[in-house]
């Protein structure tokens, strides 16, 4: 029983979808929006008289408020019932999304309806974009104001813009646009603005859509001169201009038929230039023997055709360029030909003035870039509506632009975001303005690095980042652009360059956490292990607010950019033809990439996931222990980790080249160091030559530069944690790289989880101290360096239990308390040095090396010691000869050995 009711509600509902969708279609790319109209009203609803399709504003505004026409005034004028007004700011825009390269009629209207009561009318300006459109002036308009143009917007958003000019309050009843035919009413120059349009009818019928399929406004139009002839039969409107069938079946010929045809009208602006575009089509069949000929006369001068309508066929005669009329009158004349026997007609005119719009907007890529960084960090400025730029009066706050040649697109020089609360990262879409000179963005909440595209970009001479969150190092290539002139504000302990920081300047945050090197590896194999499953359960993983404020996607391109297929890893080793060593955690390999780079690969067996096991139970978080959390921490943090090593660069830490993650083969490839790590160098065998003490000093000068990069500058501050002479290696050109350095970072999820790694360092190289976290972790960093710098000196072992001290510091000290220092000295350099910088360099050694961390130099401090060692020794080459032990400074130096540990 039910079934045919069934049926009868399919059928009606198919019924009324077929209506809308033909509805729609005939309005495609129409806009029309009722303003003020709450979003939530109906919205979007059918215009009763028309069918058009209204919606809300809401979408296209952020700005204003809404005012309702007063409900007393009489039925006629109320149209519309709401609007908006704009009491704030001095230019309020809306942004419509359009589709660009398309003509659009463009209609903009406003009806005053005393909405606030006070019966003020407002008087305004409009704009399209940067450039002055018409000024709306509602006195005596008791029916309101409606303007049109026709304009083929840039971009795919058009920026309306309603400015306030004096005392009164823009505002607005609705904006409609309708696409039109490209190559129709086209200006040589400028855009057409509607000045007329009217059809020649003696009825009062204003037609609309859906008569004008492009919702053009015909006003009808007599004259007591004129006489009408009409059909009732429909035209071929099917010329491009698509006139209405209602405006085709009326025309007008002169009462008086021999009389000419004349229309005039007068400008409101006399100097304004304008188009004209008349249509007609023949409403009589005529009979044999009779002919309507004429004319056409156009402010006096001839258009050069003689017209002869066609019956029901439309004819559409225009200006193709723009004339001005004399004194602001023109004149339209039509007069019939000798042989025509009946009068002209005509069926409707339109009138266009030409605007010019000189002002072109705002380069497209800088207003796209400017828009995100808007969205981005939420600024809600009044000024920052419409054009950035132009016109120059409306520069958003904060902006400046090269904008003094209106004929190209002004571009964006200058963005001020200072004191803004800007929280995240530092945007990316900033790297789109290719002619931004001084970019400040102090005095903000910004958390994350400091992006390398700042470096690209070549326009910038001035960035101010102080006083923000910002962590991790300065990029290199921002620090070179520097030394070429750019001006670079960022707080002191972002710094992060060699030799030349400024100490005194240095805050040490709290919260620095020393991670332990050897946790390298490990970190590695988890950074891997995680690729590998979170790229096979295609699960992303989020992060929550501040866990890391650096972007993963990018972050994985930097990666995907270092990454090698277990194939090239294979063709890079020869197959692993080369072994160089072996680790905990695999063997490493010699390879060979881009035909020439020397690299050396760590292969990491299967059996090396271990290690993700290891560092699993390394992670400890405070305060919320569920057992689910540590994936999350440990993707956090590894994004960090990975990010990190991918970016450090600096000539004396090794570099890591890339990595590969293929079916569980695991490899890292590293920069290839030829000449081995310092402790095999000095040992002396494999008939590697002594070390000069020269070169021993700048080998020291390049380890302490890489500590000092780590150390210095960089919020948080790097931690080694496991200085060594293992871990100092060397290139082809004895320069000294500090290798399993750049895992000591801490990182704090969300303020609640703080992650570190407690693994222990190499015994003997130990602070005892032994400050693992704090900012005194470097002090312990320096500790070990003096270790390393005694080895320098001495080339004893570290730890030597034949000996009678058996921790060289110790033995050190125990030599100086007996004044042997021939003793203490390297026998391998057979006394070839200047003993005066012999002495500060094993002074400076038993400085970094005191067992009471307070006592201790900075790395600062040691690099530059360091070098003037060096300077020293060169300087007194020549007078080494006669150097003997006598030259040494007096032994001034008491240690008291009970201080030392034994070594563990
Ligand atoms: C303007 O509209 C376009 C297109 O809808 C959009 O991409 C853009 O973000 C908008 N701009 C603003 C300031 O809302
Ligand atoms: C209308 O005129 C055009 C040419 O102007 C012609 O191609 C078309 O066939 C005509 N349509 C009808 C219905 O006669
Ligand atoms: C009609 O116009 C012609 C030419 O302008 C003029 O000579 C004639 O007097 C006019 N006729 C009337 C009745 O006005
Ligand atoms: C037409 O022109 C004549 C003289 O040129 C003038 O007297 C008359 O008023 C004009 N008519 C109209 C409708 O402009
Ligand atoms: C009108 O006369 C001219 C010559 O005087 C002729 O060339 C033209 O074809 C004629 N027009 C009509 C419609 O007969
Ligand atoms: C802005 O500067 C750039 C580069 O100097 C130039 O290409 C562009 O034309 C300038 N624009 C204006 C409006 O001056
Ligand atoms: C940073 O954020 C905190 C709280 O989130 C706020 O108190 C502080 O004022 C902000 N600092 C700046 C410079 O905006
Ligand atoms: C920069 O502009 C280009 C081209 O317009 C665009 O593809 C890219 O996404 C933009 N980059 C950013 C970070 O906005």
């Amino acid at each position: 029983m039910e079934r045919p009711h069934e049926v009868l509600l399919v059928a009606l509902i198919a019924t009324f979808a077929v209506i809308h969708l033909s509805r729609a279609d005939d309005q495609e790319g129409f806009i029309s929006l009722d303003c003020g109209l709450p979003p939530s009203e109906a919205s979007p609803y059918i215009e009763p008289d028309t069918g058009l399709w209204f919606s809300s504003d809401s979408d296209f505004i952020q700005t204003g408020k809404i005012g309702k026409i007063d409900p007393s005034l009489p039925k006629t004028i109320k149209t519309y019932v709401t609007l908006r007004y704009f009491p704030d700011g001095i230019r309020n825009c809306y942004n419509l999304s359009v589709k660009q390269g398309t003509n659009y009629l463009m209609r903009f209207t406003a009806l005053y309806g005393n909405y606030d009561g006070l019966n003020i009318t407002p008087k305004f300006d409009v704009y399209v974009g940067p450039n002055f459109w018409v000024t709306i002036d509602l006195e005596n308009k008791i029916s309101g104001q409606s303007e049109e143009i026709i304009y083929i917007p840039r971009s795919n958003s058009l920026d309306l813009c309603l400015v306030k000019t004096g005392t009164t309050t823009p505002m607005i009843t609705s904006v409609e646009l309708r696409p039109l035919a490209n190559d129709l009413y086209i200006t040589e120059s400028g855009l057409l603005k509607s000045f007329k349009r009217y059809y020649l009818t003696s009825s009062d019928t204003i037609l609309s859509y859906p008569d004008d399929v492009k919702d053009r406004i015909w006003e009808p139009k007599f004259d007591p001169e004129w006489m009408q002839i009409s059909t009732n039969l429909q035209a071929n409107n099917s010329n491009d201009f698509l006139v209405p069938q209602n405006v085709l079946k009326t025309a007008a010929i002169p009462v008086n038929h021999t009389a000419r045809f004349n229309i005039s009208e007068e400008l409101d602006f006399p100097d304004d230039q304008i188009y004209l575009y008349l249509h007609f089509s023949e409403v009589q069949s005529l009979p044999i023997g009779d002919s309507r000929e004429f004319d056409i006369f156009w402010n006096g001068q001839q258009f050069d055709k003689t017209i002869s309508p066609e019956y029901l066929k439309t004819t559409t005669i225009y200006s193709t360029t723009p004339v001005t009329c004399k004194g602001g009158v023109c004149n339209l004349e039509l007069i019939r030909t000798t042989n025509s026997t009946l009068p002209p007609l005509l069926n409707a005119i339109e009138l266009y003035t030409v605007v010019k719009f000189p002002q072109l907007e705002t380069n497209e890529n800088d207003v796209v870039a400017i828009q995100k960084i808007k969205a981005r960090y939420g600024l809600n400025r009044i000024t920052w509506q419409g054009d950035p730029c132009v016109p120059q009066k409306f520069l958003w706050d904060g902006l400046n632009c090269n904008s003094t040649d209106t004929s190209t697109p002004p571009m964006i020089t200058y963005l001020n975001l200072s004191s803004n609360g800007l929280e995240g990262t530092i945007a990316a879409a900033i790297q789109n303005f290719t002619h931004l000179e001084k970019l400040d963005l102090s005095n903000n909440n910004l958390t994350g690095e400091v992006p390398e595209f700042l470096a690209n970009m070549k326009s910038l001479i001035l960035i101010n980042l102080k006083k923000n969150n910002l962590i991790g190092f300065i990029p290199q290539a921002l620090l070179d652009r520097e030394k070429e002139g750019l001006q670079l504000f960022v707080d002191g302990e972002h710094r992060c360059f060699s030799g030349s920081c400024d100490v005194t300047e240095k805050k040490i945050p709290v919260k620095t956490v020393a991670f332990v090197s050897s946790a390298t590896f490990m970190v590695i194999i988890v950074v891997l292990v995680l690729i590998f499953v979170f790229k096979k359960k295609k699960k992303s993983i989020k992060l929550g607010g501040n866990v890391t404020s650096t972007n993963i996607s990018e972050i994985s391109i930097e990666m995907k950019k270092k990454k090698y297929n277990y194939s090239e890893v294979m063709e890079m080793t020869k197959n692993l033809a080369r072994p160089l060593g072996e680790g905990g955690f695999g063997v490493v390999y010699h390879g060979v990439i881009n035909g020439s780079q020397q690299v050396a690969v760590k292969l990491l067996s299967q059996s090396s996931t271990q290690g993700y096991k290891e560092f699993k139970a390394e992670v400890r978080y405070r305060r919320n222990s569920v057992y689910v959390k540590p994936m999350r921490f440990m993707y956090a943090f590894i994004v960090l980790q990975v990010e990190l090593l991918l970016r450090v660069h600096h000539i004396n830490l090794v570099s890591l080249v890339g990595y590969c993650e293929e079916r569980g083969h695991l490899a890292l490839i590293y920069e290839y160091m030829s000449n081995g790590d310092l402790k095999h160098l000095l040992s002396g065998k494999h008939g590697s030559s002594v070390l000069k003490w020269s070169t021993r000093l700048q080998i020291a000068i390049d380890a302490a530069l890489g500590l000092e990069y780590l150390h210095i500058g960089c919020r948080p501050p790097m931690v080694h944690r496991d200085v060594k002479s293992t871990n100092i290696l060397l290139d082809e050109g004895f320069t000294a790289k500090l290798a399993d350095f750049g895992l000591s970072r801490s990182f704090q999820l969300g303020g609640e989880f703080h992650v570190s790694t407690a693994v222990a360092g190499t015994p003997g190289y130990l602070d005892p101290e032994s400050y693992r976290t704090g900012r005194l972790a470097e002090l312990s960093d320096v500790y070990s360096f003096g270790i390393v710098l005694l080895e320098i000196i001495t080339n004893q072992d570290v730890v030597d239990q034949t000996r009678k001290k058996s921790h060289i510091a110790e033995w050190t000290t125990f030599m100086l308390n007996r004044g042997d220092i021939n003793g203490i000295m390297d026998p391998k350099l057979h006394g070839d040095y200047n003993s005066h910088s012999a002495w500060r360099a094993l002074e400076l050694a038993m400085l970094c090396a005191n067992p009471s961390s307070e006592n201790r130099p900075n790395m600062f401090q040691v690099v530059s010691e360091l070098k003037e060692c060096l300077t020293s020794e060169i300087s007194m080459k020549g007078n080494s000869q006669d150097l003997d032990s006598q030259s040494f400074p007096k032994v001034s130096m008491s240690y008291d050995t009970q201080d030392f540990p034994s070594a563990r």
